[in-house]
């Protein structure tokens, strides 16, 4: 039985999400919350939590990084042979959750995640500093490893391969995909847990930007 004395509650407050302020289409709103969370100078805005479901199931859930987004999709980088990627790749169906701890917020997004191209995966992994693309080569991502020393010495093993290389180039199992929404939901915490829940569901195709925007209940 939890002790009512010691258990942690916090209450929420925030702007009230009134219905003659919210936009018909949501991709201007998340901008908006992104932006707030990045100017607050919270650590990692970009964070989310992405979850899938795979052949088993049973769902799995682990902490990505947001490195784009647009109407077409919300864009993270990830190893093409990760443990996340085959549930993808079975299952496209994925679900992302961003908490923006300061500001009482969470986004709730769902649609199907769409792989990067190679282009665009070319241009990120670029960006990346030599350290963390050494590492992209030296990692078989959600693959069980003997130690530490294990993974530090395959480090050292790229560093070597590597060394003469200005230009690192792409592991050819390292990748993105973007996570095309079809529904964005926006929780605003407030007084009394009578939080402010925005909906928005979509119609029709990506390319009509068309939405159905519904109020839930907390
Ligand atoms: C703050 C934070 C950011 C992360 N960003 C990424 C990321 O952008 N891409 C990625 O593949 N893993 C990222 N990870 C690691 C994942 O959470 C996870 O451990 C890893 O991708 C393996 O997941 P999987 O075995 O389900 O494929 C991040 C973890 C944390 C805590």
């Amino acid at each position: 039985m939890l002790n009512s004395t010691t258990f942690y509650r916090q209450e929420y407050t925030g702007p009230l999400l009134e219905e003659a302020s919210l936009p018909g289409t949501p991709f201007g709103f998340f901008q908006n919350w992104l932006d707030q969370a990045i100017e607050s100078k919270i650590s990692e805005p970009n964070a989310m939590l992405l979850s899938t479901v795979g052949a088993s199931g049973c769902p799995s859930a682990r902490v990505v990084l947001l490195k784009d987004f647009s109407e077409q999709g919300f864009c993270f980088f990830t190893n093409g042979q990760s443990h996340k990627a085959g549930e993808i790749q079975h299952n496209p169906a994925v679900a992302l959750t961003f908490y923006w701890e300061p500001f009482y917020r969470q986004v709730r997004i769902e649609g199907m995640a769409v792989p990067v191209s190679t282009t665009v995966a070319d241009a990120y992994f670029a960006l990346r500093p030599r350290g963390a693309q050494l590492s992209a080569w030296a990692s078989s991502q959600s693959e069980v490893v003997s130690s530490r020393m294990v993974l530090e010495a395959q480090y050292q093993k790229m560093t070597e391969r590597f060394k003469n290389e200005a230009v690192i180039p792409r592991p050819p199992h390292w990748g993105g995909f973007c996570v095309v929404p079809t529904m964005i939901e926006f929780w605003q915490g407030q007084e009394n847990r009578l939080h402010d829940r925005v909906r928005y569901t979509r119609l029709g195709e990506v390319i009509d930007n068309a939405w159905q925007r519904d109020r839930l209940a907390p």
